[in-house]
């Protein structure tokens, strides 16, 4: 299964993981023989195998900010999704306010909010909901990190401090953490209160793995700050529904009921054991169309899939048009049938990375696990890994075109912008595509806004009536020399 969050935890990691490992003498021997691995790296549920979760995710690209955000909407649990909604817009909010005018850092760079979420636990009547914020605002800026846990049978969101029973509990808790700090933390900072625990988690083990946010209980240099306990320390900690979050989170597999409102299970079988897919490739879906011969557009969708998407593909699918959809990683994975579905629609697929973080600000071995994390889930659920690379934001430099050269793979930007973000509104999105388009276009759009999915069939007959043809972006390049880690923003000149 693909853990969100866990190499990002292996390449943060700060010597405090080292202390817990040090710390681990009394365990039992099998952990110490297998190799190294982050035992503070929170145990993940597989998003797609939760019935009717849905990914709401909201995103924003200009010189001022590049804001991506997403979070989960599980059927039967309403007030998580109100919660989750909530707390990323504590995020955005002061974000927007701190960003309001162009230039708020030095030369290009643009500040960066970036929100994306795990699945702690799917069980029973208990949802835990990870959800890490990632803010660059110049010198300021850092991670935080929160876990929000939905008691079922209350229909009550309840904050990682509730697993712990009372003030003894948050008092013992708070004893053991310390004890298992680098030197690194100030213990001054990790106090007997709610609001130090905005993090409870549990790791594949059943471990309690506490984390903190940045500039928490440490300088922001010192990374993630986190601790895992072993069942014997904090068993005697957990409140009632704390025993019931630890059961969710070990529990395999996963089977949730929240009661007559959650649809019935998906006929997807667990990931170990859905359809086995064909080999690896990185070909392109079959040509239909030569675009050196007639005139092509091609029609991008990028950040899906979301809500919209089924409806999307029902329309190009009624038109017989083709699209490019550069799908993110996170919403792919709680979407998997939706992937098999532009599969089959003949529609390409194509990586727009794991997280939608900019790459242009991360270390080669980051953006490598970035786009790499989100070819298996496209390769899982197709059996075709994508050809194409679109770098979030369109943002991109020498280290990112060689990662992208190493995996074979051209970097595809646009030349005509929809602003279907800023703009939730069919008419102009159409007006817009239509009006600049050329021949040789790449058009982009989101098919997470419902507006910019409803511009489609305007943008369709238009464009058909100039002559065009909806080609995917590999069909409009088919005429080009195409150089892996190369930019590309159209089919180039006919
Ligand atoms: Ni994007």
């Amino acid at each position: 299964m693909l853990t969100p969050g866990r190499l990002l935890n292996l390449a943060t990691s700060s010597a405090g993981v080292l202390v817990v490992l040090a710390g681990c003498a009394g365990a039992p021997a099998h952990r110490t023989a297998r190799p190294i691995v982050d035992v503070t790296a929170v145990h993940t549920v597989d998003p797609g195998s939760v019935p009717g979760l849905s990914t709401v995710t909201r995103s924003e690209q200009n010189d001022r900010r590049h804001v991506f955000a997403g979070y989960p909407r599980i059927p039967g649990a309403e007030p998580l999704t109100d919660a989750l909604a909530k707390a990323v817009e504590a995020q955005v909010r002061p974000f927007e306010a701190a960003t309001k005018r162009p230039g708020t850092l030095p030369g290009a760079s643009v500040p960066e909010l970036n929100v994306r979420w795990s699945l702690a636990a799917a069980s029973g009547d208990v949802v835990g909901v990870r959800l890490l914020a990632d803010q660059f605002l110049g010198a300021s800026g850092g991670e935080s990190r929160q876990t929000l846990w939905y008691d079922g049978s209350a229909r009550a969101v309840r904050p990682s401090a509730a697993l712990i029973d009372g003030k003894a509990g948050l008092a013992g808790l708070t004893e053991a953490v310390r004890a298992r700090l680098g030197t690194e933390t100030n213990p001054s900072r990790v106090r007997a209160v709610p609001d130090t625990y905005s993090s409870i988690a549990f790791n594949d083990d059943g471990d309690m793995v506490v984390e903190f946010s940045d500039y928490s209980v440490a300088a922001g240099a010192a990374g993630r700050i986190a601790a895992a306990l072993p069942r014997a320390t904090y068993d005697p900690l957990l409140s009632e529904f704390g025993r019931r979050a630890r059961d969710a989170a070990v529990a395999t597999p996963s089977k949730l009921a929240l009661g007559s409102r959650a649809p019935a299970a998906r006929s997807s079988a667990p990931p170990s054991a859905r359809p086995s897919a064909p080999p690896s490739t990185r070909t392109p879906p079959p040509a239909r169309t030569d675009c050196t011969k007639v005139k092509c557009v091609a029609l991008t969708f990028d950040d899906g899939p979301g809500p919209y998407t089924a409806r999307l593909l029902d329309m190009l699918a009624e038109r017989k048009a083709r699209a490019t959809f550069f799908v993110v990683g996170t919403n792919a994975d709680a979407h998997p049938e939706l992937l098999r579905r532009e599969a089959a629609g003949g529609h390409e697929i194509g990586n727009h990375t794991q997280s939608h973080r900019d790459l242009s600000r991360l270390p080669a071995m980051q953006v490598n696990s970035d786009i790499q994390r989100t070819d298996e889930i496209v390769r899982a659920a197709t059996g075709r890994a994508p050809t194409l690379l679109r770098p979030p934001y369109g943002a991109t430099n020498a280290t990112v075109a060689g990662v992208a050269r190493s995996l074979g793979m051209p970097q595809i930007l646009w030349n005509v912008d929809t602003r279907d973000w800023h703009d939730h509104d069919a008419r102009i999105v159409a007006d817009r595509a239509v009006s600049n388009a050329r021949p040789g276009a790449i058009i982009l759009m989101h098919d997470i806004h419902r507006t910019s999915v409803e511009a489609v069939p305007r943008i369709l007959e238009r464009l058909r009536d100039k002559g065009y043809t909806f080609a995917a972006v590999s069909e409009l390049l088919a005429g080009r020399t195409v150089t892996p880690g190369a930019r590309y923003r159209d089919g180039g000149d006919r």
